[in-house]
C-alpha cells in the first residue's frame, strides 16, 4: 500500500517478484526488476504461507544493483533471532502488537547515514533543534521522526515486551516454534492427507509457525467457527494479501499460528477440531 500511495504522488514504477510453486520468492529475474530500482522492499516472513525470505542474498542483489532494502518485519521480530547487520538490510519495520505489546507503537530502524539524511515528515513539538523567523534546523537522529508527545504508555509496554521475549530468549523461541510447526505439518499430512492442503512450504527449512489452510469442500470462515467451538483461534479470509490469494487461485485461507506459549497440547486440539470439522461439513 504505501508504495502504491507514492506512485500515486510521484509517479514510481512498483515491480513485483513473483511467487513459485514451493511458495518461495521466484528469484529468476530479480537481478532484471532491480535495474534501475531504488528500493527492494519485501517481507521477512510471509504472514500467509510461512515463508521466510532470504534477506541477506536479496540484499546483496539489490546493493549491486544500487538499490536499498526494506524489510517489513512485522512477522519475523517476535520468533526468532533478527541481526540487521549479519542480514545487512537498510530498513526494518514493525508493529509492537505483533510482538506481544501494545496497539498503536511500532519501531521503524535504518542506518544512521540514512536517518540523518532523510527529511522529517511531521512537524510537532520535540522534533526540532532550533527555530527561528526564517525557518527550523531538524533535531538529529531519531528525534526529528518523533513530533508530539508520544505514546508513552505504549512505549512502556514494548519495553516490556522485549524484555520479556529477550527474557525467553529468540533463539529458543525459534527452536521451539520450528518443532511445533514440524510436527503439525506432518501430522496434518498423515491424518488428513488431501482433504486439507496447507498453502506454504512443506519443508521446515526458511519455514516459520504460520499454518494456513484450506479444506477441501468447506469455506475457511466454517472452519473457523467450528474451531472456535474448541477453543483454537484462528484467523481465515484472505490475511490482507489479495493479490496472493490470487495467485493460488483461492479467495480465503484458515491460518493457524504459533507462538512462544504454544505448547504440543495446542495441536491435538487443532486437529480433533479440524477432524470434527470435516465430519460436520465434508
Ligand atoms: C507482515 C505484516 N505487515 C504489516 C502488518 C500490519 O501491521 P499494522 O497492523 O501495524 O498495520 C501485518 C499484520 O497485520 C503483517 O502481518
Amino acid at each position: 500500500m504505501p508504495w502504491f500511495q507514492l506512485r500515486d504522488e510521484i509517479d514510481i514504477d512498483v515491480r513485483f517478484l513473483r511467487v513459485d510453486d514451493e511458495y518461495r520468492l521466484d528469484l529468476s529475474n530479480l537481478d532484471e526488476l532491480l535495474k534501475g530500482a531504488k528500493l527492494l522492499s519485501v517481507t521477512g516472513m510471509s504472514n500467509v504461507l510461512g515463508t521466510i525470505n532470504p534477506l541477506r542474498a536479496l540484499a546483496d542483489a539489490a546493493h549491486h544493483n544500487g538499490a536499498l532494502v526494506a524489510v517489513d518485519a512485522a512477522q519475523s521480530i517476535a520468533h526468532g533471532p533478527f541481526d540487521v547487520q549479519a542480514l545487512d538490510v537498510d530498513f526494518i519495520a514493525f508493529s509492537a502488537h505483533k510482538m506481544l505489546g501494545p496497539t498503536g507503537i511500532g519501531i521503524f530502524w535504518t542506518r544512521e547515514e540514512i536517518l540523518q539524511a532523510m527529511p522529517p515528515f511531521l512537524g510537532g513539538g520535540g522534533m526540532i533543534a532550533d527555530v527561528r523567523l526564517d525557518g527550523y534546523t531538524p533535531a538529529s537522529g531519531p528525534t526529528r521522526f518523533e513530533a508530539g508527545t508520544p505514546p508513552i504508555a505504549e512505549a512502556a509496554g514494548l519495553n516490556a515486551s522485549v524484555l520479556y521475549l529477550q527474557a525467553l530468549g529468540m533463539d529458543n523461541i525459534a527452536k521451539h516454534e520450528a518443532e511445533l510447526t514440524a510436527d503439525a505439518l506432518a501430522r496434518l499430512d498423515a491424518e488428513f492427507g488431501d482433504v486439507v492442503r496447507v498453502i506454504g512450504p512443506s519443508s521446515t527449512i526458511d519455514r516459520g509457525g504460520v499454518i494456513s489452510f484450506v479444506v477441501q469442500g468447506v469455506h475457511p470462515h466454517d472452519v473457523a467457527q467450528v474451531l472456535d467451538q474448541f477453543g483454537v483461534c484462528v484467523r481465515p479470509g484472505h490475511h490482507c494479501a489479495k493479490p496472493l490469494m490470487k495467485r493460488f487461485d483461492l479467495a480465503a485461507t484458515v491460518r493457524a499460528s504459533f507462538g512462544p506459549y504454544s505448547l504440543a497440547e495446542d495441536t491435538n486440539v487443532l486437529l480433533e477440531a479440524l477432524a470434527h470439522s470435516v465430519k460436520v461439513f465434508a
